[in-house]
This record gives structure tokens, sequence and C-alpha cells, in this order.
């Protein structure tokens, strides 16, 4: 039987590259190499794309890399210059970028135009899971509890940062989350205490986004995490909890300590877990997702209050990652995941192909204009 090629699409110009490139090696270790052929696509910090990763070292000669345009009519991504993208075609594509550039609906829509099928959310799913200020715009719409917040923007903050700084704290009470809007792995947030620590994490949010998230901390909050499978029939796994070893769960309490507990299945009531699972399947939908999708909560213990934090339409997808450990403990393994994925990105493109994209129009009297 021929092999299916899978193209892996890592890295990225993103502060979640590093994170990326594990989540790679990891699907590169574990799939079924009987079935699949997997072809590494490296995109460095600069945002350049290389191929032939893996065989020693991640750095390459400039002359290495490849520039791809789409080419709809072959179905390819095709190379202008006289590196050969690979031989021969890929079948789908499983992007595996976290973050900008990737996760964020742009290496998407660069697949749409060459008409390729891929792994995960499409373009608008992608960049509304991304913004955490879109995204809870979704979420306030479809109901779904969300906490109290304010957008700023980078620009007015620096014009009169005393003004925007007075507005949060007669909003909210500290402590209060900054949040670069579109980021993740906690790169760039702030949980600020006091309001030197909330002007300090607005310098560092502004760093990483032109829209920032000032968000109502709930404070010694449980945090709920639910993945969620599927396209148009979803199905959801059994909630995991994170217990954070620092205050909160921050870039080095995520990936270097390896002190942070997760305990799946996570210790609440089932009324309470059936809730979540619930409304990580109304966040889903919400965004119009597919494929995959880790979403966040936190619950207020004083109260049982539930709140969603995030969806993650591209999670961390190492072995180890709680995406798939959640599937794992659901009864789907690692290696199934990755099979279920690459044959719901089949099912949505199969599906996408139905859509018309002619219209018999007679505006125009003849073909040249
Ligand atoms: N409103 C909040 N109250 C309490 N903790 C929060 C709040 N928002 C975020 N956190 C903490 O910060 C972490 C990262 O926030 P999140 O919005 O999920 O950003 P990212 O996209 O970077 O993961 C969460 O996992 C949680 O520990
Ligand atoms: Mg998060």
């Amino acid at each position: 039987m021929k092999k299916i090629r899978v193209g892996i699409i890592f890295g990225g110009k993103s502060g979640e590259h590093e994170v990326s490139i594990i989540s790679a090696q990891s699907v590169l270790k574990a799939i079924n190499k009987t079935k699949y052929e997997v072809v590494p696509i490296f995109i460095n910090k600069k945002g350049q794309w290389q191929i032939d990763f893996g065989r020693k070292k991640l750095e390459r000669k400039s002359s290495n890399y490849i520039y791809l345009l789409p080419d709809p009519t072959k179905k390819e991504l095709v190379s202008k210059d006289k590196i050969k993208f690979n031989q021969g075609k890929i079948d789908v594509f499983f992007p595996l970028v976290h973050g900008t550039y990737g996760e964020d609906g742009s290496i998407q829509g660069l697949l749409e135009l060459a008409g390729l099928p891929y792994v995960g959310a499409g373009i608008a799913a992608s960049a509304t899971g991304m913004d955490k200020d879109l995204m809870k715009k979704i979420f306030r719409s479809e109901g779904l509890p969300i906490t109290k917040h304010l957008v700023l923007l980078r620009k007015d903050l620096r014009l009169n940062q005393q003004r925007f700084t007075k507005m949060i704290e007669a909003e909210l009470t500290y402590p209060i989350f900054v949040k670069p809007a579109n980021l993740g792995s906690s790169v760039g947030i702030t949980k600020a205490h006091t309001r030197a620590e909330l002007v300090q994490g607005l310098k560092v949010a502004s760093e990483y986004d032109r829209k920032l998230i000032v968000e109502q901390g709930i404070d010694k909050a449980r945090e709920i995490e639910v993945a969620v499978l599927g396209n148009d029939e979803l199905e959801t796994s059994v909630g995991g909890e994170i217990v954070p070893s620092k205050e909160f769960y921050d870039y080095e309490d995520k990936y270097i300590l390896g002190k942070a507990k997760l305990i799946i299945p996570a210790p609440i009531r089932k009324n309470i877990s059936d809730k979540i699972r619930k409304m990580a399947k109304t966040a889903f939908k919400s965004i119009d997702c597919s494929g995959m999708a880790r979403v966040d909560f936190l619950i207020y213990p004083k109260t049982n209050e539930v709140y969603i934090v995030e969806i993650n339409t591209n999670p961390g997808f190492t072995a180890i990652s709680i995406y798939p450990k959640l599937w794992e403990a659901s009864g789907v393994s690692y290696l199934k995941l990755i099979d279920r994925l690459i044959i719901l990105a089949m099912e949505r493109y199969n599906d996408k192909l139905q859509t018309k994209t002619e219209f018999p129009s007679k505006l125009l009297k003849n073909e040249s204009f």
C-alpha cells in the first residue's frame, strides 16, 4: 500500500518556536511509519522555511531556504528556486506551529490557497482562537462565562499610560492578569498584584502584541482543561486539572520546571465536569473549529463558578502534552490520535471540495478585462 505523505510544519516565527519543535519531534517519533511517510518542514525564527530537517542539526545555510508558492492547479506548494521541495506530492499537512504565524490562520491560508488538506482548524477558527479579544467576544455571544476584562491598544497606552492604569484599577481588582492578545504558552503574561507590577506587565505585553488583554484574576482558581476532537460530530475527553507549582501556570511552569501537576481525571464533581465538557463543545463550535482543540477553564473554588479562559486550536502536541494525555486517559492513544486527526483533515477537505467556487455570471461579456 502506498504510504500517505504527511508534511509536518514546525518551528515558526513565534514565541512558542521551541515548544513547536518538541511537538514535531514527538509526532515524528510516534507516527506509524508503515502507514505514513513524514516530510519535516522547519520554519526558523525569521520565518524562513527549510527542508531536510532531522539529519544533523536545525541550523541550515541560507542556500537551503526554500520559498514556496501555492499552486492550486497542481495542489502543491512549489519552490521557485532550484531546491526541489521534496520529490513528489504531500498528501496532507500537519501544522504544528504554535502561536503567531502558524496557529493564527496564516499557514492555514497558504495551504488553502494551494488547495491542500491539513490537520486542525481552518483560517477563521485559527485566527479567532488565537486572538483572546475576538475569542472572548464570540464566547460571550454564545453565553459562555468569561472573566471581566479590558482590551487596550499599545499605541493608546504609550500615549497616556497613567489614564489607562487608573481606568484598569477602577474596573478590576488585584490580582490582574495582563496578556498579549495573540500569543500562548503564557509568553508575555503577568499576574499583577500592585500598580507597579501592572505598569511593568503592560510594558512586557506591549512588546509582544499591538493589542493587550487586561483581565480580572480569579484568585486561587482551579484550572481544568478538556480536549475536543472532531469536525461536526464532537467528542470530549475527561477533564484534567492543572496544579501549577508557581502562582500561576507560566512559561517556566509549563515547560521548564516540570513541577506542575496534571491530575487526570480532574477531581471535580460529575455535574461540574459535565458542564465543562458541554461548554468545551460550545466553545469549539462557536469559533467554527475543526480537528482538535483544547479548551481551558477556571473554577472559583468558593462558589464553584466556572469561567472559560481560552480555546487552543493547535495545543502543545508532544506525547506528554496535556492534549494527548487527556485523550490517552479517555481511551485514545497518541498513535491513534495522530491517525484520527489525519482522517479528520481529509474528511474536512473532501467536504470542502463539494463547495462550488464558480457562479455562472454574465457580468463580463468576454474573457478579456
Ligand atoms: N483570569 C485569570 N485568573 C487566574 N488565572 C489566570 C487568569 N488568566 C490566566 N490565568 C493563568 O495564566 C495562565 C495562562 O493564561 P492563558 O490565558 O491561558 O494564556 P496562554 O494562551 O498563554 O496559555 C493560565 O493557565 C492560568 O494559570
Ligand atoms: Mg492557556
